[in-house]
């Protein structure tokens, strides 16, 4: 499907069809993807990782009582979460309430989300026979996603909405670990000790990848973002050999839709380079590498996401002002489209008025 294909999809499910031709070319025109593809925009565009979540009162409330990945699974649900966000920041994107989680789930993995620990999984994958609890993912495992999906593009209308999925590293590492992990022994001993059945276990995971990030944009997402939150934890010369290629797999399966790809991780600094070249057309960057230093480490072509530190939105107003203004420079001294982010995602305890406070501020800050 051709991308003007795409974006007039999106939009015959509104009510005035003259209303959305414009509406498609808004969408297209967004700040957020202009900065996705490197174009002059009319201020920098800003949204957060875990934007939609545990740090918005509203998010508690309409999620007491039901677990996290039942959550996901609820359309109406998702969508009002998903919007949330977006009403009450103002941020030039919404992210698809989900989980990386999901898709391992809807083909029959049996795992749960934990509140406060995290994805836990019942018979973690530490030999070939573990193997058999993952198939390639099918539409029909997560029609809810596409319909959900389907609800938001024609409620956001010109406000793009960023798919996403987890990479086979970090997928990997929940599967292999049975949970959270700080050094992940299990996943390492399993890439080093057996080359073959680590690949097969990363082959795998970048199908099921693949088709759940196809499912989101066949429904209309304007962009997706691929988390290897973990990869950190790997030196350059293994990134490159035991990773690099499940996840360049996942981008060139979704190459042809011409939707802008997204791909991020924390603690990745020595990784910016490859992680681009695995075939993002932005990279994500964490707190720890100033944006031009990050210019110097991507390919040219590619622009930047980030990169102000979380912890900082618990520092006084003036704290927070001197250093998004300090992320705004580097961003502008590296000649690279931006969208301005955090270096990894909004902690719960964070106060939702200091990140209505930071889109305001990034808005007029960069505005020409
Ligand atoms: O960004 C957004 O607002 C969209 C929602 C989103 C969630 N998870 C919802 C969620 C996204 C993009 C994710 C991705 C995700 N999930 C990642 C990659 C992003 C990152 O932070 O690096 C990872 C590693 C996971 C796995 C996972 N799921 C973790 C580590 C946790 C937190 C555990 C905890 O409770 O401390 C989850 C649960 C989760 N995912 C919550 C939310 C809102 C909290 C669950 C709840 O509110 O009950």
């Amino acid at each position: 499907m051709s991308e003007s294909e795409r974006v007039t999809g999106t939009v015959t499910v509104t009510e005035n069809s003259s209303r959305d031709v414009p509406r498609a070319g808004a969408l297209h025109d967004s700040a957020f993807l202009r900065a996705c593809r490197g174009e002059a925009v009319p201020h920098t565009p800003v949204w957060f990782m875990r934007q939609a979540g545990r740090s918005l009162p509203e998010y508690l409330k309409i999620r007491e009582g039901i677990p996290m990945l039942d959550s996901c699974m609820m359309p109406e649900l998702v969508k009002e979460i998903t919007l949330q966000p977006v009403r009450r920041h103002g941020v030039d994107a919404a992210i698809y309430f989900s989980d990386i989680m999901v898709p391992l789930k809807a083909i029959g993995v049996d795992l749960d989300i934990k509140p406060g620990i995290g994805p836990v999984v019942a018979n973690p994958i530490r030999n070939r026979a573990g193997l058999a609890q993952l198939r390639a993912l099918e539409p029909d495992d997560v029609s809810y996603v596409t319909e959900a999906i389907g609800l938001l593009v024609a409620e956001l209308g010109a406000t793009p909405l960023i798919g996403f999925a987890g990479a086979p590293y970090t997928l990997a590492s929940y599967l292999v670990e049975g949970g959270p992990s700080k050094n992940h022994e299990n996943t390492k001993a399993l890439m080093y000790g057996d080359p073959e059945l680590w690949q097969e276990l990363l082959d795998l995971l970048a199908e099921i990848t693949a088709g759940f990030l196809k499912v989101q944009i066949e429904a209309g997402v304007s962009a997706v973002q691929l988390f290897d939150s973990w990869v950190g934890a790997l030196a350059p010369n293994d990134y490159r050999r035991y990773v690099m290629p499940s996840s360049a797999k996942v981008f060139d399966a979704v190459a042809g839709y011409g939707v802008p790809r997204i791909h991020f991780g924390v603690g990745t600094g020595e990784l910016l380079g490859l992680m681009g070249d695995a075939g993002a057309d932005v990279v994500g960057v964490d707190w720890r590498v100033p944006l031009d230093e990050a210019a110097r480490r991507v390919a040219p072509g590619k622009a930047l996401q980030g990169n102000l530190d979380p912890t900082l939105l618990f520092a006084p107003e003036a704290a927070v002002r001197a250093k998004t203004e300090e992320v705004l420079a580097a961003a502008a001294a590296s000649g690279r489209g931006h969208v301005f982010n955090l270096g990894h995602g909004v902690l719960p305890s964070t106060d939702p008025t200091a990140l209505t406070r930071l889109v305001a501020h990034v808005h007029e800050h960069s505005a020409g």
